[in-house]
């Protein structure tokens, strides 16, 4: 059973490359980001709390994902792709804890590599579509400064357990895609 992090500054193309990792191998999706945009437009609680942080383009707390996190991983029975989640060390070290309680381990960590001005680009291209809240340039600015301060410590981690495995993320989408089956197996 195949358990993987997908990894990558906002606009890497996460999201984009889970449609395909899911298929390919059969494994469960689970994307933070998706989740806590649900808990908003549900109005939730929890919706109501996180809502201003994210619309900022700040990281939520660490225990709200964890909570969320721990309960995907034990309704699971297919392995998972983990999209936006771990977004920090102290994330990625209850991951791995997480994972030894459900018997499991983690495979690989894909890294998407891609320069900033591309990852710009995207995003403003989709805000013109999509309309995500925190989709515009300045909150793309403070999205990626929580990326370089808080969440790129995480590559080094997974580096250290020989799980990194980077990949070019400029090119198309089915380009991208073939180098994460080969670089995965
Ligand atoms: P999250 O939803 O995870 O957003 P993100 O990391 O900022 O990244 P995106 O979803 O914007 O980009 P992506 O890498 O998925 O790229 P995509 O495939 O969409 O998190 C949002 C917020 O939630 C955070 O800011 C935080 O507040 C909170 N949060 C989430 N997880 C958390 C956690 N663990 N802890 C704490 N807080 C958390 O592609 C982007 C665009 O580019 C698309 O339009 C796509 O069509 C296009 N594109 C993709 N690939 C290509 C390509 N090869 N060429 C050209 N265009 C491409
Ligand atoms: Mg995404």
């Amino acid at each position: 059973m195949k358990n993987i992090v997908i990894f990558g500054a906002p606009g890497a193309g996460k999201g984009t490359q889970s449609d395909f990792i899911v298929e390919h191998y059969g494994l469960t999706h689970v994307s933070t980001g998706d989740l806590l945009r649900k808990e908003i437009a549900d109005q939730t609680e929890l919706g109501k709390r996180i809502k201003n942080i994210m619309d900022a383009g700040q990281l939520v707390n660490d225990d709200i994902v964890v909570e969320m996190m721990d309960k995907a991983i034990a309704a699971d029975t297919k392995g998972m792709l983990f999209d936006g989640f771990p977004r920090t060390v102290a994330q990625a070290e209850v991951l791995d804890k997480l994972l030894s309680k459900y018997g499991r381990e983690l495979t690989c960590m894909v890294q998407l590599e891609v320069p900033k001005d591309e990852l710009m680009r995207r995003l403003l291209e989709r805000a013109k579509i999509q309309g995500r809240a925190d989709d515009n340039e300045a909150t793309i600015n403070n999205r990626l400064q929580e990326y370089n301060s808080k969440t790129k410590p995480v590559a080094d981690y997974y580096a250290k357990q020989g799980k990194q495995k980077l990949i070019d993320g400029l090119g198309t989408i089915e380009d991208i895609a073939a180098r994460i089956r080969q670089a995965i197996g």
